[in-house]
């Protein structure tokens, strides 16, 4: 065993990588991510306790596809192979990996069939885990025994138990997979044997003490929204630096109904927090820019421009600003394609920068975290629960909420409509059984009669998910009473709108969002 306990992550461009090393941490033993060209002889080097290899968006067979040296499977070190990592496993130690003719995506009951595997200890006859895999492996590489299958998959997980070689082709790290957590523990502290001594710093220590260090005395601007990820980046901030900061919270006219005055009260000078703040009233300006606008990414990176473009002005209002602050944190970098990941949406707080930016650097102290993380940094942090645990709210707001083109009268029929949704969870006590809710507009009018009268309107959609990680999610089951009363309403109050929809999708093989 290494000296040092650490499980490595080797990263094939999956959307769940970074989840990997973190459900590692989680078990307290250390645990990194390196891409998958890492050198061998640099992982001899690290010597790590037990190796992961993630998924990943690619062929194995095709040409280009990402692959590491088949030398990491005579290192005596234990592998674990999940999705694509491992179906490159099979592929480099000589089993038949073929593209499927049934794609297996999202909820898939699974059939152990040794439940003496060392992978398996505690997981029941039949499970449920999170697939997503359009490859599959017709025939285990010599060697290996098959031990767990699906209804459309011969081949869910594999293994070669003397050379500690492991395989599952679902993703035991999302919380969909029921004992994905079972799986985790039985390779990390049972066959790797792994003590799970490891403590984590205090993130929120190191980083004020790394930011200090960083800043001097230098000025910087932070792009406060209000959400949780500035406003915990910005609170961090003051901590380190004080009023070397200047929070600047632009109102781009495509926030929730009222938030703006919300977010003035809690930050303003009126608030508990001792910081420069200055609010822009920019409506007008992000309306026209995005006036004809209807592609969801060009909205996003008009929005991250705009931005951009607002900070710098005040930036020059204050004089000399060194530094600006984002509170990305890590889904947000993964989902805009950084990394060998597929680019599924560029946040317009990262994808979405301009090439030239008028400041010296851009700090992301949230970088590496997950929401769930950062909001357990923001109560150490003391910033009231109820802040903490906000809704979440994407940086380009209402304009990934509506279909189609902006105008001021669909922002204003999302505003309300949203109101009244957030309304009645609150009043029917949902408001804790979804971790994110909203009415988005759709860009479909249709006929309808009201009064006697014919109405060729819009139809708001409705969305209530529940998540851990805003990676994966579901539908939440909301009550008919309570969806009847919203619709009523909404039919009854907001004009415009002769139609309520609600989404009952899952993410895969939608997102969270809309658009
Ligand atoms: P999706 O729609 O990608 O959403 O399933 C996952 C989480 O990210 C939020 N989201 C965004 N946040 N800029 C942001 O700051 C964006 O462009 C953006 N798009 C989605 C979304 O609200 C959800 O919490």
């Amino acid at each position: 065993m290494a000296e040092k306990e650490m499980i490595l992550v080797l990263d094939f461009g999956g959307q769940y990588n970074q989840l990997i090393a973190r459900r590692v941490r989680e078990l307290s033993v250390y645990s990194e991510v390196r891409p998958y060209t890492m050198p061998i002889e640099e992982i001899k080097a690290l010597n790590p306790t037990g190796i992961i290899l993630t998924g990943g968006p690619d062929v194995v067979f095709e040409d280009g596809a990402p692959r590491c040296s088949a030398e990491l499977f005579n290192l005596g070190i234990p592998v674990l192979g999940i999705c694509y990592g491992a179906q490159l496993m099979q592929y480099l130690l000589g089993g038949d990996v073929r593209r499927a003719e049934v794609r297996e995506y999202g909820h898939t009951e699974v059939d152990i069939d040794n439940p003496s595997s060392p992978l398996l200890l505690n997981v029941p006859h039949r499970t449920v885990c999170w697939m997503s895999h359009g490859v599959y492996i017709a025939k285990p590489a010599p060697g290996f025994e098959i031990t767990a299958h699906t209804e459309s998959c011969p081949f869910a997980a594999a293994e070669d138990n003397s050379r500690k070689l492991y395989c599952v082709q679902f993703h035991p790290e999302v919380s969909h997979t029921v004992n994905g957590k079972e799986m985790l523990v039985n390779f990390v502290l049972g066959i790797c044997g792994c003590r799970g001594t490891w403590k984590m710093d205090s993130f929120v220590d190191t980083t004020v003490k790394a930011l200090k260090e960083k800043i001097g005395s230098g000025r910087i601007l932070c792009a406060l929204s209000g959400g949780v990820d500035s406003s915990v980046a910005a609170v961090m901030l003051s901590k380190a630096v004080g009023k070397q900061l200047t929070c600047v919270f632009v109102d781009h006219g495509l926030l929730r109904k009222n938030e703006g005055d919300l977010v003035e009260k809690v930050f303003g000078k009126d608030g508990p927090y001792d910081l420069n703040f200055i609010r822009v009233n920019a409506q007008e300006r992000f309306y026209f820019k995005l006036a004809g606008v209807t592609e969801p990414e060009q909205k996003r990176h008009i929005i991250g421009e705009e931005f951009i473009r607002v900070f710098e002005e005040e930036a020059k209002k204050i004089g000399t600003v060194d530094f600006l602050v984002q509170g990305t944190i890590y889904p947000d970098v993964i989902e805009s394609g950084l990394g060998k990941s597929a680019v599924i949406k560029s946040h317009h707080n990262v994808g979405g920068l301009p090439d030239y930016v008028d400041f010296k650097e851009i700090v992301e102290p949230l970088r590496l975290l997950f929401k769930d993380e950062v909001r357990k940094a923001g109560l150490e942090l003391g910033i009231p629960s109820e802040l903490v645990f906000r809704q979440p709210f994407p940086g380009p707001g209402l304009a990934i909420r509506i279909i189609g083109e902006i105008t001021p009268e669909k922002v204003r029929i999302v505003q309300d409509a949203d109101a009244i949704f957030r309304e009645e969870m609150d009043n029917f006590g949902y408001n804790k059984e979804a971790n994110q809710y909203f009415a988005a507009l759709s860009n479909m009018r249709s006929v309808g009669c009201m009064g006697d009268e014919r109405t060729y309107d819009y139809a708001v959609v409705l969305r209530a998910v529940t998540t851990t990680d805003f990676m994966t999610a579901e539908s939440a089951e909301l009550p008919w009473e309570l969806l009847s009363k919203v619709t009523n309403r909404i039919v009854n109050e907001v004009k415009g709108v002769n139609r309520v929809m609600y989404d009952l999708t899952g993410k895969p093989p939608a997102t969270i969002e809309l658009e």
